[in-house]
């Protein structure tokens, strides 16, 4: 049983979040996408929203045996993994400018479960630039986001917005 991680903010999922999930269920039985609880971070969504947006979204995409499920967690990742008896962490990488931060997680995680190994995925070139942090702003400033989120996600930044 091959069970990973896939953590991160997904404040709010987008694209290329999918893109990797999907990419994510070739090599795994199952993926447990899990919402990083931050209390030092005023987010978009709420954990809530975010996972109930994840969940949904989650229904349209192509996982073939894989079984997908969204928690939210706090704490260190390394000891959630070991909770949840994963083997193995995955993380997108866009470009090389992701890798340093990413290198460095991988490695103080290393440090701290050495059974657990971390694995990098690219998303498809088309969403190598976007970010949920881009995403938020340039829906902010009133710039179209179709393309870069699933439309539930956008509706829902809307209606969240009041635009
Ligand atoms: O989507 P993000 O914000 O880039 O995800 C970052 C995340 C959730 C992977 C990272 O902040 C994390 O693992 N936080 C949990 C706390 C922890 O274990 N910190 C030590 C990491 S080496």
């Amino acid at each position: 049983m091959r069970r990973a991680i896939y953590p991160g903010s997904f404040d709010p999922v987008t694209n290329g979040h999918l893109d990797i999930i999907q990419r994510g269920c070739k090599l795994f039985d199952e993926i447990i996408i899990a919402v990083l609880v931050n209390p030092d971070k005023t987010p978009f969504f709420s954990v809530e929203e975010r996972c109930e947006i994840l969940s949904e979204v989650l229904k349209e995409i192509d996982r073939g045996d894989c079984r997908l499920t969204v928690e939210s967690f706090q704490g260190l990742l390394v000891q959630y993994a070991a909770d949840r008896k994963a083997n193995a962490i995955v993380r997108g990488i866009r470009a090389i400018s992701d890798y340093e931060y990413e290198l460095q997680m991988a490695l103080m995680n290393r440090r701290l479960q050495p059974a657990l190994e971390t694995v990098f995925m690219m998303p498809a070139e088309a969403y190598s630039y976007v970010s949920s942090r881009l995403v938020k702003e340039v829906f902010q400033l009133g710039a179209p986001i179709k393309g870069l989120v699933p439309p539930l996600v956008e509706e829902r930044m809307r209606r969240k917005s009041g635009s």
